[in-house]
């Protein structure tokens, strides 16, 4: 059926080529991937209680209490608020709930610590932490007592006696007298690389497992900001944690497909994690600013020309505070957070789903600083959020005459859609800019609907689909589905690559599409044909093929999109001695089939050995079925 020439590389492969795309949508960073338990720790959120309930819980007390005031520090303007607590000798034992995201999640015989900072302003105060169930049983506790009037850091480990998604941190008040108290957190001590005050162990466990060639951050819509003034600025999610403004999450708003009034960002997961994540995977970094446009499906405020260079300067800053050296100035401060070494910043992204005059205006500007202050940057511009139609051409138009290095399109389209688009860049015009799949999903139904599932049909028509991009490696350079994350019970956006809640995250049948993609990229393309043509859908049959120089492996990914079970037989031009490898299948009957948190390996690869012999391979490919083979030549 499929014959294939293994003597003859096609294409070099970027070892970009599949990434992840990072976004905090859908709790992703606050309540996903940064480990901090408690909501609103340091009280600034719009509301300032909001994520806190006064105890005891008595109507008449909550409305009254006057032990727990929120006061101002003009002298602190990034982290203003703080709790004065006073405690009179009559007073009846008082304190503080925290409802953690949906809960928070706690294992039992893990440490946890528990953390504040507080000065005392008379006499002693001891604070105490609980974590308590639902139903108010106890399940871990500590405490600290406060001395001393000048602000100090507290911390107290917490090792919890039962594994519960859904605890509350209780802290209460012991003694007479009057403290002030911020910052209160609660982090597991088991983090990824056991980084304190770090990021969840499993969620970035599934990332690494993923083998990205970049990571893009921080977005998305958060980059934009509904609101210029409420655009990502990468400034201020660096250095001290406790320096770092909240903000409103872009998806807090009416905005969002399911709005959540509580979604702020802490930034503890900021610019300097992000670097630090993609070298800790091997990824390269990419992030993406803000280009003075607001999102334009909201606002789309807009800074005049005029006014542009405080956004360029953030970009050319960021550029130093990734590259500089430590005498600079912005290099200095990447040393001071502990990384002297430069995070070796190759990509830059100028604002998300832009278009039109406005946008290619401003890149343009942000453009020629750049490169005339680092000529070797790789710029990467939006197309706005088409894939086709007039807008879409009009930007391609722009797009030839500024020659951006890469360009970010984006698809979130039905199966079918995906299917059909397994030759999108065949015909692609080789002399244009590179492309980078920045953002794309197959949807069941509906973007953002509940019944808008991550099903095997959706995950198989991506695989298709990914052919065509591997096959064309020559102009697609990189390559990212979207969103990454999605908490359960507080997600925005469906579908997304990963789930989780409190305690467990899982993979979709899109992620192991993108995991068999991703550890099997191969460094050059090779021929594939069916009588003499591209594998591109012929009777719900796709193929790509490529060979790994370093490791001197044939890799061959093969989809049937059909709900049939076939036979393909592999000719491998050019390999007469009998090798051995590997076969990974993900398949499964029922196309409508998908993975939840309950079931979360209903459907996942499996892995068998295969030998070629005489050149020949034959496939037994069952209906809804992605295989990735991987002989040792
Ligand atoms: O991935 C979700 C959103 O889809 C992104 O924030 C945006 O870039 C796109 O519209």
């Amino acid at each position: 059926d499929l014959v294939i020439d293994i003597n003859n590389p096609i294409h070099e492969i970027q070892p970009t080529m599949y990434g992840i795309f990072f976004e905090d949508i859908n709790f992703a960073a606050d309540g996903g991937l940064y480990a901090e338990l408690v909501k609103n720790r340091s009280f600034e959120f719009d509301a300032p209680w909001m994520g806190w309930k006064h105890l005891p819980e008595t109507e008449t007390r909550f409305n009254t209490v006057n032990e727990l005031t929120i006061v101002r520090d003009a002298n602190n303007p990034q982290n203003p608020r703080f709790v004065r607590v006073d405690k009179g000798d009559e007073t009846p034992e008082f304190g503080l709930e925290n409802e953690g995201f949906d809960g928070m999640g706690i294992k039992n015989g893990e440490k946890y610590d528990f953390s504040f900072v507080a000065r005392q302003n008379k006499e002693n105060i001891t604070v105490k932490a609980t974590l308590i169930d639902t139903t108010g049983n106890i399940i871990g506790s500590a405490s600290t007592a406060v001395n001393g009037n000048d602000w100090k850091a507290y911390e107290v480990v917490i090792t919890p006696t039962a594994t519960f998604g859904a605890a509350k941190l209780q802290v209460t008040f012991e003694g007479v007298g009057q403290i002030d108290i911020d910052q209160i957190s609660l982090f597991p001590q088991d983090t990824w690389k056991g980084r304190k005050k770090g990021l969840r162990k499993d969620m970035v466990q599934l990332l690494a497992d993923l083998n990205p060639g970049f990571i893009r951050f921080p977005g998305g819509c958060i980059v934009e900001g509904r609101t210029l003034d409420q655009r990502y600025q990468w400034k201020k999610t660096v250095g001290p944690v406790d320096q770092r403004e909240t903000l409103i999450n872009r998806w807090n708003t009416e905005f969002a497909h399911r709005p959540a009034p509580d979604y702020f960002q802490s930034f503890g997961l900021g610019f300097f994690e992000y670097f630090q994540l993609s070298e800790d995977l091997g990824a390269e970094p990419l992030p993406i600013l803000s280009c003075g446009l607001a999102c334009q499906f909201n606002t789309s405020e807009t800074v005049p020309m005029d006014q542009l260079d405080p956004y360029i300067d953030d970009a050319l800053d960021l550029i130093e505070f990734a590259n500089g050296s430590v005498n600079t100035k912005w290099g200095k401060i990447r040393a001071s957070m502990g990384h002297p070494e430069p995070f070796n910043l190759k990509y830059i992204g100028v604002g998300n789903e832009q278009w039109g005059q406005e946008y290619f205006e401003r890149y343009e500007a942000f453009a020629k600083a750049i490169y005339t202050k680092y000529p070797d940057m790789n710029i990467v511009s939006g197309t706005g959020p088409f894939s086709d139609g007039e807008m879409f051409e009009k930007a391609i138009k722009e797009l030839e005459r500024i020659k951006p290095e890469l360009v970010d399109e984006h698809y979130y389209r039905t199966p079918d859609w995906f299917k059909e688009n397994a030759t999108r860049y065949d015909n692609y015009d080789r002399e244009r800019f590179k492309i980078f799949a920045g953002e794309y999903a197959a949807q069941s139904v509906q973007t953002a609907s509940p019944e808008n599932r991550n099903t095997l049909e959706c995950a198989i028509s991506e695989a298709a689909f990914m052919t065509g991009l591997e096959r064309n490696a020559d102009v697609v350079y990189m390559t990212s589905y979207a969103p990454l994350f999605a908490h359960v019970n507080r997600w925005q956006w469906t579908p997304d690559l990963i789930w989780f809640d409190n305690l467990t995250a899982y993979g979709t049948a899109n992620y192991y599409v993108q995991k068999m993609y991703g550890t099997n990229p191969g460094t050059h393309t090779l021929s594939i044909k069916r009588e003499g043509e591209n594998v591109t859908g012929k009777d719900g049959l796709y193929a790509t093929a490529a060979i790994d120089k370093n490791s001197n492996e044939l890799i061959i990914k093969v989809v049937n999109t059909l709900g049939s079970k076939r036979e393909v037989s592999l000719s491998l031009n050019g390999l007469s001695k009998a090798v051995e490898g590997t076969m990974t299948s993900l398949h499964g009957d029922d196309a409508g089939v998908f993975n939840t948190i309950e079931e979360p390996s209903k459907i996942t690869p499996s892995e068998s050995n295969v030998i070629a012999e005489n050149g020949k391979l034959n496939l037994q490919m069952p209906s809804n079925s992605f295989q990735v083979v991987r002989l040792k030549l």
